[in-house]
């Protein structure tokens, strides 16, 4: 789908707080790109351990990219997260690189289509699903036992203000449904010393993608659909306006961070007033 046109993220970030995932190590995933990318881009100046994952081979070049920033390691991995065995690959390999596992941030999904949800066949809704509610079910769950294992970590989901938004139905159930992982993994997990929260991103600007989430708005009646959720992304937003990725980045990498060690079941909007 097209989104209006964004910078994207290179040299240090705008905030950096120093050292603060020195010798912690995360999971990044849909990192190759976008709001993982700058997640990534963020935690590696903080001096974090990251393992980036994605589906996308550019998932090796953000890695050189980001290797030597700070003072933790940057490894990648290209998996599927579609499946239940790419998570747990994910795990597999973040194991051969960290001795424990503390912070896994699921970033995976997105809108594939724009439209009314009469438009939608059945494949399309299955589709939506699987790309935004089953990549974060799957990596929650392989991601469990390890940091139960380890006495405790922290699970940080990105979910979408588009929950109350037009002309995506199929997306906000899937994101509908991270939320619940958040709200029931938190409470089952929290006696695990486990906390599970999430951002829920609005709009947000980003340059054209390389990786492509599916074939875009083709007639005018799609390109209508489309603008649609550009309108209403604004007009929801007090701000009037898109965030940047360094503005998505930050309350997650916050989340994600012993900063936030009492905040857990929470989705946090992060749409400049919208609240999903
Ligand atoms: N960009 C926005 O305006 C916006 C708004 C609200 C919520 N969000 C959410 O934020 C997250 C990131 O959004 P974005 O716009 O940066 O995404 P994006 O589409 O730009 O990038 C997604 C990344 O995930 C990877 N990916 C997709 N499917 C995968 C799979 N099955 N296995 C492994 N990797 C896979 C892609 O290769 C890509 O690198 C998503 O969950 C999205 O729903 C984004």
């Amino acid at each position: 789908m097209n989104a209006p046109v964004g910078q994207g993220i290179s040299g240090r970030p705008t905030h950096v707080t120093a050292e603060r995932f020195f010798g912690q190590s995360i999971i990044v995933t849909g990192a190759a790109q976008g709001i993982g990318l700058a997640v990534a881009h963020r935690i590696a100046y903080e001096d974090g351990n990251l393992v980036l994952v994605d589906r996308s081979e550019l998932v090796h070049d953000v890695a050189e990219q980001l290797r030597g920033v700070g003072k933790g390691t940057v490894d990648s991995v290209t998996a599927d997260l579609e499946t239940y065995e790419g998570a747990q690959q994910s795990i597999d390999f973040a194991r051969t690189k960290f001795k424990n596992l503390d912070i896994v941030i699921n970033n995976v999904g997105g809108t594939i289509w724009a439209k009314p949800f009469e438009e939608y066949t059945e494949e399309e809704i299955t589709k939506e699903i699987q790309r935004s509610l089953f990549p974060t079910l799957w990596m929650c769950r392989a991601t469990l036992p390890c940091l139960i294992k380890n006495g405790g970590g922290t699970i940080v989901n990105v979910s979408s203000i588009a929950t109350g938004g037009v002309n995506r139905v199929p997306y906000a159930a899937a994101k509908g449904g991270v939320n619940g992982i958040v709200s029931a993994l938190a409470h089952e997990a929290a006696h695990h010393n486990v906390r599970v929260v999430a951002t829920a991103p609005g709009g947000t600007l980003a340059p054209e993608r390389k990786v492509k989430r599916g074939p875009g708005p083709e007639g005018e009646k799609q390109q209508q659909w489309y603008q649609e959720i550009v309108d209403q992304t604004i007009s929801s937003s007090h701000m009037r306006r898109y965030a940047t990725l360094e503005e998505q980045a930050a309350p997650i990498c916050f989340l994600a961070s012993e900063e936030a060690s009492y905040i857990t079941g929470s989705v946090l909007p992060v749409g400049g007033g919208d609240q999903g």
